[in-house]
């Protein structure tokens, strides 16, 4: 990356690894939060992926606990779909799916104050470690997940038990 542009990132108040809008960063240590459930999307996604939560994400979902508190956090992480020989040889057919290379992953931050605009809910979406600084795309976060379910809080995933 050229000086110009790291310059520029910084000046605006989103440095490489925080999400423009919403200045969401990666939370320390999402990759051994608790699974909340899974997801397959076809299509142009192709990809398998796992909704992780915080803490206080988790209790919520379990309590059923909406809105969700100020401080709960869900991960989108997610891999692309794909066959696995290594397993379809020992089941001798074609039928086993698996987690392929990483494609990126997302955050929903819930703080009831700071994003009061938005639902309640910031986002941020990372691609190899480093947060995509596409402003469009942060602004399809929110108008799309107040699609949701209005009893679940601007949140698609439901706890799988
Ligand atoms: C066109 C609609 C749409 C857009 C745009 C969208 N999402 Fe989602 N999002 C969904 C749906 C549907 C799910 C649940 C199914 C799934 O994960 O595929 C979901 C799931 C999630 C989850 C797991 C929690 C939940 O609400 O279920 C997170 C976190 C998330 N999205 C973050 C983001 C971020 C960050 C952006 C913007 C970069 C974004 N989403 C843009 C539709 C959308």
């Amino acid at each position: 990356m050229c000086v110009a542009s790291l310059v520029q990132a910084s000046a605006d108040g989103t440095g490489d690894d925080a999400s423009p809008v919403f200045g969401v960063r990666i939370p320390a240590g999402y990759r051994d939060w608790q699974l909340i459930s899974v997801a397959h999307e076809a299509g142009g996604l192709n990809d398998l992926r796992a909704m992780l939560g915080n803490d206080i994400a988790v209790r919520a979902f379990r309590d059923g606990t909406r809105p969700f508190p100020d401080g709960a956090i869900i991960a989108r992480i997610a891999w692309r779909y794909e066959p696995s020989a290594e397993n379809n040889a020992v089941f001798g057919q074609d039928q086993s799916f698996v987690a392929g290379a990483p494609t990126n992953i997302q955050f929903s931050v819930k703080d009831s104050t700071r994003y009061a605009s938005t639902g309640g809910w910031g986002f941020g979406q990372f691609e190899a470690g480093r947060a995509n600084l596409s402003e469009a795309l942060m602004n399809t976060c929110s108008p799309c997940h107040a699609r949701a379910p209005r009893d679940n809080d601007f949140v698609f995933t439901r706890y799988a038990r």
